[in-house]
């Protein structure tokens, strides 16, 4: 038996384990709980880590950190399984409306055309890609892009009665997504009725209308705007916070710290901004073009105190990506579009985790 055979102790991996330290919740992954299963076997080790995400932004790096501090410590062979429990908010009010749902985020916008449904439909293939279980719900009843970028146009939603006689809507599934939008329940003409103060008690009624099953995240995608709907919305559904995307134009920015305020006003957290279309990448050379004012979202999210989320290519690709019903992380996943949205989906998912993790949980007034 070699010398370093002696220090595989249980005792004495755990310690070593303790230098590894989550950036985001400030702690040691020992202390914070993840370190689950240790298996010793002479001088080989096997350890799980479980994250508070499958999409955490620095896994590939903890895992790599673990290896190296095992083998340091004179183990032969090492197996790390990185493993993830994602976190869900703890509030009750949540629980009452959506009870399998762990997290529910809203992407909100200013203004519209600023590519809300791009970046959300993006972020829920995202999170799927990562293994989340993941529902997408379009609420965007000025223009619900779901079905068209999902691939599911023209389908329509099975519906079964409970025993209690309450009727459920049944989501689609797109690429791993659970699917719901306002778009396979209206014809376009029908638009008109919901633009009223009604909207907003209609959207409700018809979130929690739909059988989600167990989710690990919910991503919204908000009508855009800051007026009396939207303020409603993030009033009346349980929100767990929310990101705002943007593009660098002043005038965008005008309408983000807008949007930032409605949250604001009714206890939602905002995760961050967004910056969509920050910058062109050019099909055939590669080249970066800075079209617009690159670099506006990062200053309003500065100015306003909120993190910055990441910054979003302008390309060709992800806009037929988006046509054509599959999401550009999941289309091309190895394109360079692809990586920034799996940046700012991991920032997401971060974000989230930590104030699940960390924060007070602030139980704003929910109308149910
Ligand atoms: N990063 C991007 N690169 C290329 N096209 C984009 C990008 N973001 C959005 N688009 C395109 O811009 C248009 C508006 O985007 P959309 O996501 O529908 O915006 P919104 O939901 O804010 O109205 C769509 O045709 C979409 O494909
Ligand atoms: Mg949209």
């Amino acid at each position: 038996m070699s010398q370093s055979g002696i220090n595989m102790t249980e005792e004495s991996i755990r310690k070593t384990l303790s230098q590894i330290n989550d950036p985001d919740l400030g702690r040691d992954i020992v202390s914070l709980g993840f370190v689950k299963k240790i298996e010793i076997a002479k001088e080989k080790v096997g350890v799980t880590i479980e994250l508070t995400t499958p999409a955490c932004p620095v896994k590939d790096q903890m895992k790599a950190q673990a290896e190296s501090l095992l083998t340091e410590l004179g183990a032969t062979e090492v197996e790390v399984t990185m493993t993830a429990q994602v976190v869900g908010q703890n509030n009750p009010k949540m629980r009452a409306v959506l009870p399998a749902v762990k997290n529910t985020i809203a992407v909100a916008s200013g203004k519209g055309g600023v590519g809300k449904s791009t970046v959300a439909t993006n972020l829920a293939s995202a999170l799927a890609r990562e293994g989340s279980s993941v529902g997408f719900l379009d609420a965007d009843i000025y223009g619900p892009s779901a079905p068209l970028m999902f691939g599911l146009d023209g389908k329509r939603p099975d519906m079964y009665e409970t025993s209690d006689g309450d009727r459920k809507l049944v989501p689609l599934v797109a690429h791993g997504v659970k699917v719901m939008s306002i778009g396979f329940l209206m014809d376009a003409d029908q638009a008109v009725i919901w633009r009223g103060p009604m909207a907003a008690g209609a959207l409700r009624q018809f979130m929690t209308d739909v059988d989600w099953g167990d989710l690990d995240y919910l991503i919204f995608d908000m009508p855009p705007g800051t007026g009396d709907i939207q303020l409603t919305l993030s009033q009346t559904i349980p929100l767990t916070g929310a990101v705002i995307v943007t593009t660098p134009q002043e005038l965008a920015l005008a309408d983000a710290r807008k949007g930032l305020r409605m949250f604001e006003r009714v206890q939602v957290p905002v995760f961050g901004i967004i910056e969509n279309m920050s910058y062109f990448i050019a099909p055939d050379t590669g080249t970066e073009y800075d079209i617009f004012s690159r670099g506006g979202g990062k200053r309003a999210a500065d100015e306003l105190g909120v993190p910055f989320l990441g910054e979003i290519p302008l390309t060709i690709e992800t806009r037929k990506a988006g046509d054509d019903g599959m999401a550009i992380v999941l289309k091309q996943p190895d394109s360079p579009q692809a990586d920034a949205f799996m940046l700012v989906a991991r920032n997401v998912a971060a974000a989230v985790s930590t104030r699940n993790m960390t924060a007070e949980q602030t139980q704003p007034e929910i109308i149910l």
